[in-house]
């Protein structure tokens, strides 16, 4: 196998060398003031080694990769009942597109896009309040991190909730279907917060670690989910991960991937390594750019695919 040592750091000093960065999301205020010329990258393998690189000890907003997080969370707590208010298709649209809902009845496509987060959101939410699932999340990311230090970056979170109209309207407009169990306002609320956990690259890649190992994270030890509902959690980064570049990111990388408006992308390579990617800028579907470069430099450097299983041999 070609070494991670040689190729992280190659790949950091090529990508710093490119002038197109893609743009900072700027509809969240704080996270506008990141600086783009970032990037860090860090790999856990099974095997028990994290190889970084970069700025792979900075932390960065990891937005909407809590999903995944959230997700697992909610699949423990109400099994497969959480596929009767969110489907598992890809949607075509962008993360925070409100258009499809009203023709398919306030039920969202899938768990990534924001409408699915906000029901999965909710469905943490039945029997306790907000800031207990707020800390039930924090709780579970820094479990499977092994780190106590992962926090609620407060100022990310009251920033996205002074600008959240459009989620609120998808909130409101799933309430009016029945679709959301609790009030539109503490769903955004709890939403916000778990969107705002700050990690870095290393923090990040070792949290995932357990997608690609079958649900255990050998770092740790911890048993997390089930074998079939880590398989099937992969199954929804690839094809709904990167909302409507999902297609383009399977073509491009090939391997489940969710990425966050805060630059990071978390991709999993099953029964091989997670990689944590942080790069601020994004691409016009709101997916770091650098980052899916680095992911498809880094995928090809080590022969991972899911499409190709010499590579996992
Ligand atoms: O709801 C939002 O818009 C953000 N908190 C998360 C969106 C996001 O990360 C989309 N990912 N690329």
């Amino acid at each position: 196998m070609p070494h991670l040592q040689e190729i992280l750091p190659k790949l950091v000093s090529s990508l710093a060398a490119r002038s197109d960065r893609g743009s900072v999301a700027t509809y969240i205020p704080e996270l506008a003031k990141v600086d783009p010329t970032k990037f860090g990258i860090a790999v856990a393998t099974l095997a028990g080694s994290v190889v970084a690189a970069g700025n792979a000890d900075e932390l960065f907003s990891i937005q909407s990769i809590s999903k995944v997080f959230t997700l697992a969370l909610a699949l423990g707590k109400c099994g497969d009942m959480l596929w009767t208010r969110v489907g598992r298709e890809p949607s075509g649209n962008r993360f925070n597109s409100i258009v499809q809902l009203e023709y398919e009845k306030g039920v969202p496509r899938n768990p990534f896009v924001n409408a699915g987060a906000l029901v999965v959101t909710d469905s943490l939410l039945a029997g306790h309040e907000p800031r207990e699932v707020i800390g039930e999340i924090l709780r579970f990311v820094r479990f499977l991190a092994d780190d106590d230090t992962i926090s609620v970056n407060r100022a990310v979170a009251a920033s996205e909730q002074s600008t959240a109209s459009r989620n609120m309207a998808l909130a409101h407009y799933m309430h009016s279907f029945g679709n959301l169990q609790h009030a539109p306002q503490r769903v955004l609320g709890t939403y916000v917060h778990h969107c705002a956990i700050d990690m870095n690259c290393r923090q990040l890649a070792a949290a995932g670690l357990f997608l690609a190992a079958g649900g255990r994270n050998p770092l740790t030890g911890h048993s997390v989910i089930s074998p079939l509902r880590a398989r099937r959690i992969n199954a929804l980064m690839l094809t709904c991960g990167h909302y409507d570049a999902s297609g383009d990111f399977a073509f491009r990388v090939g391997i489940p991937s969710k990425s966050g408006v805060g630059g990071g992308i978390l991709g999993i390579v099953p029964g091989v390594a997670s990689v944590a990617v942080w790069s601020p800028g994004l691409d016009s579907s709101g997916n770091s750019h650098l980052g899916t470069i680095a992911l498809e430099e880094l995928v090809q450097a080590m022969d991972w695919s899911v499409f190709a299983p010499r590579a996992h041999a």
